[in-house]
């Protein structure tokens, strides 16, 4: 640790996985996405990273002991030493440190949360922070945007998991300050969007069939995939438009169109795959009857994999929630009650 002024050799953050509402599917090199997305930012389903630097004792350019829920994890630290390679210019103290990670998510393994998005949002914010440390810098607005940038290096999606509540990603020339190395976050909420619940059903359990990696590959030569990308970026401005007078109509429509939209790119690829389960599909006809039956305004959204998300706002808890835990039980194995919610943060140590 000699040469070193700065105190901070041990960080810790927590970071939140995100839920998409218009979808990230298809992407250019170094992580640049063929269209703009929106998400919410969720709130339960974290995952906390402890970064530690010590000496280094590895001729190697970047030597990491990456830990996954108290266990060595050769395959997601292979992953997190490559993200620290390509990016050795933002984190330099890797030439002459040695990193641990501890890693922990607070949701199951498998659940099919974008897990990959809170994990390199946690890993980009601990690193910058130890970055900043070195350079003797605080923590300030633009720290978050550098660790958007960073973590989009890691996982596209895990660009917006670094902001609270709404937040976008992708130049869209409709929306100012927008970028495609960053994502920003969308301020202007109405009410009706604010506090909204998102219950994850957990329908598979299973870990992924196909990866996120090949399905964007797949929309390179997709028949589809000009038009769909002009219309992601569409939804993507008028969805900013939507949450700022609180369409909920226009929610729900834009929320389910673009959860089936996406699997319907997955289905329609040139080597098609299904990832819907005859669960989802049963929730979706149940949830759609509830209501129109009870005129409630709950909708669903689907990650790329089985598992429905029901999104409601905060004042129709109960009856949704009732809903759930009686009349879709057949459907799912778990359910966790999560909501949108107020970013990262740095823990104590
Ligand atoms: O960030 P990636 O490469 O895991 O891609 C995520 C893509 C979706 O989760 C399906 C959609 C999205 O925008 O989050």
């Amino acid at each position: 640790m000699e040469n070193s002024t700065h105190t901070q050799t041990k960080v810790k953050w927590q970071c939140p996985s995100n839920i998409a509402i218009v979808k990230y599917w298809g992407k250019k090199n170094i992580q640049i996405p063929c269209n703009s997305s929106l998400s919410i930012t969720l709130s339960n389903s974290f995952t906390e990273v402890e970064a530690e630097l010590s000496a280094k004792t590895e001729d190697v350019p970047v030597q990491l002991a990456y830990y996954f829920e108290g266990e060595l994890s050769d395959l997601f630290g292979r992953k997190v030493v490559k993200f620290l390679e390509n990016n050795i210019d933002s984190f330099p103290f890797l030439n002459d440190h040695a990193l641990t990670i501890h890693s922990t998510n607070s949701f199951p393994h498998s659940a099919g949360i974008a897990s990959s998005a809170s994990a390199f949002g946690a890993i980009a914010l601990a690193m910058l922070d130890l970055a900043y440390g070195f350079q003797n810098k605080e923590i300030d607005d633009n720290f978050y945007k550098e660790a958007s940038n960073l973590a989009r290096l890691g996982s596209g999606s895990a660009c917006r998991s670094v902001f609270p509540s709404y937040s976008m990603w992708g130049k869209n020339s409709e929306i100012e300050g927008s970028s495609n190395q960053k994502a920003i976050e969308i301020k202007d909420i109405h009410p009706n969007f604010q506090e909204m619940r998102d219950a994850i059903l957990i329908i598979e359990d299973e870990p992924k069939k196909v990866s996120s990696t090949i399905g964007h590959g797949l929309m390179n030569n997709h028949p589809y995939a000009e038009a769909r990308f002009i219309q992601a970026n569409k939804r993507t401005a008028e969805l900013v438009e939507v949450l700022k007078t609180g369409d909920i109509e226009r929610f729900i429509q834009i929320s389910e169109s673009e959860a089936l939209t996406l699997h319907a790119m997955m289905m329609t690829s040139s080597e098609y795959y299904l990832l819907v389960k005859s669960g989802t599909i049963t929730a979706i006809e149940k949830l759609m009857q509830f209501r129109l039956e009870r005129v409630i305004p709950v909708c669903f959204t689907l990650d790329a994999g089985p598992n429905l998300h029901v999104l409601y706002p905060k004042k129709y808890q109960e009856q949704v929630e009732d809903f759930i835990n009686n009349e879709l039980t057949d459907t799912y194995k778990k359910v966790i009650f999560d909501h949108e919610g107020t970013g990262p943060q740095k823990l104590d140590i």
